[in-house]
């Protein structure tokens, strides 16, 4: 039996409306396939909790969340009731650097029944990934002078370590796959972290020398994105570029809402995290229509992730029908509603059975 001790943290928005459909979907999964046990164990760390206690999570939540195989997490940000750097940087990105979830890995293809935007879709089947622990993340810098003489500095910080490992990863992932590798830089213009991205990239491509690989500036891989998808299969990129990359990626599926995604420790020595790509979405959270795909998609990512990719596999497929069978929510031009969808996914489980 695999038995999984998964943390929960709904979080806020949406991620309290989207985390329950996704926690009945994988519980509906043990109880038909028997061999695989969940044990959720919820947390209500967000910015309701800030408000009461000062933090986005105890001092020892770290501690805490050590102790599990993995964290199962919705969406944080209310920036109503606090702002967001601080509520981000309390709890999501606390435990993406406190965990040294290093690999951000967020697919972005065609799924059957959401009708991409795309003039000329044709089945593009990309997946980004992300150095996710630096980068363009950093607290470094300050605010210095005041009034019109006000100056705020940022500085960005790139490893080697964390360079190579993101693109380390995209490489081996890529002979796995279609086997190239793109690589997102921005060297003509930032002129010290891309230029080393660039040659670190270079030193690391002579190691898989099988593997095609493409260099875009950020700019023209964006657009790419929109004109030719299909000209992608595996692109690596540094945190804040992967972020705004992502998006787009689910954009160009259908949705910001379907999007997946899975925050990789590869050391093994704490819990991967797992988290759809959106965010808590305040402009329709309470009106019960945030599309649950994305949370559901990445409970497939975490089947897959701790060796049960048949159940992955099944999960997905049952995700398409669903979508197919023209039960949406309105962001991908249905009229159901966030239960429904869970409700309709669960049913063809069962059915599966
Ligand atoms: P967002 O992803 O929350 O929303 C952007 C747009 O996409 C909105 O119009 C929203 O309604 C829509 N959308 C997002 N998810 C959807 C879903 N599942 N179904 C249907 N529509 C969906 O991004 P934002 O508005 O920039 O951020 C809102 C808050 O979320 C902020 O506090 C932000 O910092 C936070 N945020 C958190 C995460 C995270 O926890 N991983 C990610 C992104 C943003
Ligand atoms: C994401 C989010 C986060 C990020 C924010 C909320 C800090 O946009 O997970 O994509 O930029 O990584
Ligand atoms: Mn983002």
């Amino acid at each position: 039996m695999n038995v999984l001790e998964i943390a929960v943290l709904p979080g806020d928005g949406i991620g309290k409306e989207v985390m329950p459909e996704a926690l009945e979907v994988l519980r509906c999964i043990a109880q038909i396939h028997g061999g695989i046990r969940f044990d959720f164990v919820e947390f209500p760390w967000n910015c309701e909790y800030y408000c009461e206690t000062g933090k986005m999570m105890p001092d020892d939540g770290l501690d805490t969340l050590a102790g599990f195989n993995g964290i199962f997490l919705g969406a944080v940000g209310d920036p109503r009731l606090v702002p967001d750097h601080i509520s981000l940087w309390g709890l999501l990105l606390k435990i993406r650097k406190g965990f040294r979830q290093t690999i951000n890995l967020r697919p972005a293809k065609q799924l059957k029944g959401v009708a991409s935007p795309l003039v000329n879709p044709k089945n593009f089947d990309l997946i980004v990934v992300r150095e996710n622990s630096e980068g363009e993340y950093s607290e470094i810098g300050g605010r210095i002078h005041q009034g019109e003489d006000e100056v705020a500095i940022q500085n960005a910080v790139f490893t080697r370590k964390g360079s190579e490992a993101a693109m380390r990863y995209a490489f081996e992932l890529a002979q796995k796959r279609s086997g190239h590798v793109t690589s997102a830089t921005k060297s003509n213009g930032i002129y010290h972290t891309m230029p080393f991205w660039d040659q670190i990239f270079k030193e690391v491509q002579t190691d898989y020398p099988e593997v095609k690989t493409s260099s875009y500036h950020i700019d023209a891989l964006a657009a790419f994105f929109v004109s030719r998808p299909q000209l992608f299969d595996v692109v690596v990129a540094s945190n804040l570029f992967g972020d705004i990359l992502t998006d787009l990626g689910g954009a160009i599926m259908g949705s910001i809402g379907i999007a997946p995604s899975i925050n990789i420790n590869l050391d093994g020595k704490y819990p991967s995290m797992f988290e759809p790509v959106h965010g808590s979405a305040p402009d329709i959270y309470g009106k019960g229509i945030a599309n649950p795909v994305g949370q559901i998609w990445t409970a497939k990512m975490m089947l897959d992730y701790f060796g049960e990719e048949e159940l992955g596999t099944a999960l997905l497929q049952v995700i398409e029908d669903v979508m197919e069978s023209g039960i949406r929510t309105a962001d991908v031009g249905g009229t159901a509603s966030t239960q429904e969808v869970g409700d309709a996914i669960r049913e063809r489980l069962h059915r599966l059975n």
